[in-house]
C-alpha cells in the first residue's frame, strides 16, 4: 500500500489533520490501535478557543458543535468564599470560548471521515514507523494474524502520550522537560443541570475543584484529589460532599446531585518533547506535549499543531515548497510552550500544593488578590483562556 501521508492515531489530531488533508486532495491513512467505540468512549476535557472552532469547521466538522455546543463568555474563580467573575468576552474585545466535549470532537470528525471516503484501520497492533530519517519513510502493523506495509513521504504521529511514534526516535535525538503534579483530578459526569450557567474554577483549603458541563443536562465535575486515592473509595455521595464543601454557600446550594455516569481520577502532569521533527517524522498533540487540564489547553494545542502541520504539507505537495515544514517544529514549540507556562500558572494558582508551606501560601493568596483586583492581570489569563493566536 503506498499514500502520501501516513498518520498514526485516530485521536483529535489525527483525524483533525487527516480531514484537512483529504479536503486539500492528500492522500493519507490513519492506523489505530484500538477499535473505534474505544476511542469514543474516552471523556476528556471541552473548551474549545476559538482558533479550534475555526479549524472544525475548516475541516467541515462543526455543524453539530454550532448546534450543540454552549458559547461561554466568562467563568468564575472562587476564593475565600467569594465568586470573582472572569469576563472574557469584555477583557478579550469580544473573543469567547466553545464548551463542546472532546468526544463529540472526535465522534463528528470521525463521521465527516467516513462521508469523505476518508481511510481509517482500526484495532492495528504494533504499529511501527520505519526509515524517517531517509527519504522513503514507510509503517508496518499486524491485523487479524497479517502483516501489512504502507509506504508514504511523511509520517504524522498523532498518537498520544503513550503512543509509539515518540518511542520510535533514538533517545540522543530528543529532549524530554517534565513535571509531575503532587496531586491527581477526580472526576465524574452526571446527568444533572450544571450548577451555573458557565465553569466555576474553586481554589478551597481543602483542595482545588471545577465546575463543568457538557450541555444544560449533563454536569462534569472535578475535585483534587491525593495520587494514592483509588476511584472505588469514592462513592457518588461522598464526592457530592466534598464538591459542596469547596464551593462557595450559594453555589454549593445549587449543585444537582445524581448518580455518576462516569468516575475516574486522572495525575497532572506537564510535559514537552523536542524536536517535533525526525526527518520525516512529524510529533503531533499529546505524542509530544502534555498539560495539566487546568487550562482546559490539550485539544487546543493539538489544533494548533495541526494548523502549522498541515500548512507546511499543503505548501510541499501545492507549492514544492518546504519552508512550511521545515519551520513545524520551532513554530509548534513556541506556542505550546507559551500554554504549557499558561496551564503551570493556573494549575499553581489554584490548587493545594501539600509541600508548599506558610510562604506558597501567601504567595498563592497574593497572587490571587493581585489577579482579582488588577485588570492588566485577569487580561493576561483572559487572552491565554481564549487562546494565543496562531
Ligand atoms: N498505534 C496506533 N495508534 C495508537 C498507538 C499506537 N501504538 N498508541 C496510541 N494510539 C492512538 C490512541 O488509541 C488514540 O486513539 O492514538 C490516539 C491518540 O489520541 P489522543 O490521546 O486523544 O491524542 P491527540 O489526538 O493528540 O489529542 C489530544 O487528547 O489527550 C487529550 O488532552 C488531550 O485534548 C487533548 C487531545
Ligand atoms: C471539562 O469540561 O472537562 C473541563 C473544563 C475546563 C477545564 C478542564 C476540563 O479546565
Amino acid at each position: 500500500m503506498r499514500t502520501q501521508v501516513a498518520i498514526i492515531g485516530s485521536g483529535p489530531s489525527g483525524l483533525l489533520l487527516g480531514q484537512l488533508l483529504t479536503d486539500a486532495g492528500i492522500d493519507n491513512v490513519i492506523l489505530e490501535r484500538v477499535s473505534k467505540d474505544y476511542v469514543l468512549s474516552r471523556i476528556r476535557a471541552g473548551v474549545l478557543e476559538e482558533g479550534t472552532v475555526g479549524m472544525l469547521d475548516e475541516a467541515g466538522a462543526g455543524e453539530r458543535m454550532h448546534q450543540e455546543g454552549l458559547p461561554h463568555d466568562g467563568f468564575d474563580i472562587t476564593f475565600d468564599g467569594r465568586r470573582h467573575r472572569i469576563d472574557l468576552h469584555d477583557l478579550t474585545r469580544g473573543k469567547r470560548v466553545m464548551v463542546y466535549g472532546q468526544t463529540e470532537v472526535t465522534r463528528d470528525l470521525m463521521d465527516r471521515r467516513e462521508a469523505t471516503g476518508g481511510v481509517t484501520y482500526y484495532e492495528a497492533a504494533d504499529v511501527t514507523p520505519h526509515d524517517f530519517d531517509g527519504a522513503k519513510p514507510y509503517v508496518t502493523w499486524k491485523k487479524d494474524g497479517s502483516d501489512y506495509r504502507l509506504d508514504c513521504d511523511f509520517i504524522a504521529g498523532c498518537d498520544g502520550f503513550h503512543g509509539v511514534s515518540r518511542r520510535s526516535v533514538p533517545e540522543a535525538a530528543i529532549r524530554i522537560f517534565e513535571r509531575v503534579y503532587p496531586f491527581g483530578w477526580l472526576g465524574i459526569v452526571a446527568d444533572v443541570p450544571p450548577v451555573s450557567d458557565e465553569l466555576i474554577y474553586a481554589n478551597h483549603k481543602r483542595g482545588f475543584a471545577l465546575c463543568s458541563m457538557r450541555s444544560h443536562t449533563r454536569s462534569r465535575y472535578y475535585v483534587q484529589c491525593g495520587l494514592d486515592e483509588k476511584v472505588e473509595d469514592w462513592s457518588d455521595d461522598a464526592f457530592w460532599d466534598e464538591l459542596r464543601r469547596r464551593l462557595p454557600a450559594d453555589a454549593a446550594d445549587n449543585v444537582t446531585t445524581g448518580p455518576s455516569i462516569e468516575k475516574s481520577i486522572a495525575p497532572l502532569r506537564s510535559f514537552v518533547a523536542e524536536p517535533l521533527r525526525f526527518g520525516r517524522l512529524f510529533l503531533v498533540g499529546d505524542a509530544a506535549h502534555i498539560v495539566p487540564p487546568t487550562g482546559a489547553k490539550g485539544l487546543n494545542l493539538a489544533a494548533s499543531d495541526v494548523r502549522y502541520l498541515f500548512d507546511g504539507l499543503r505548501e510541499h505537495y501545492a507549492d514544492r515548497s518546504d519552508a512550511g515544514v521545515d519551520a513545524y517544529s520551532a513554530k509548534a514549540l513556541a506556542r505550546v510552550w507559551k500554554a504549557e507556562r499558561f496551564s503551570w500558572w493556573m494549575t499553581n494558582t489554584l490548587h493545594k500544593f501539600p509541600d508548599s508551606g506558610a510562604f506558597g501560601q501567601r504567595i498563592q493568596e497574593a497572587e490571587l488578590d493581585y489577579l482579582f483586583h488588577s485588570r492588566a492581570a485577569m487580561t493576561s489569563l483572559a487572552e491565554n483562556y481564549v487562546g494565543l493566536p496562531y
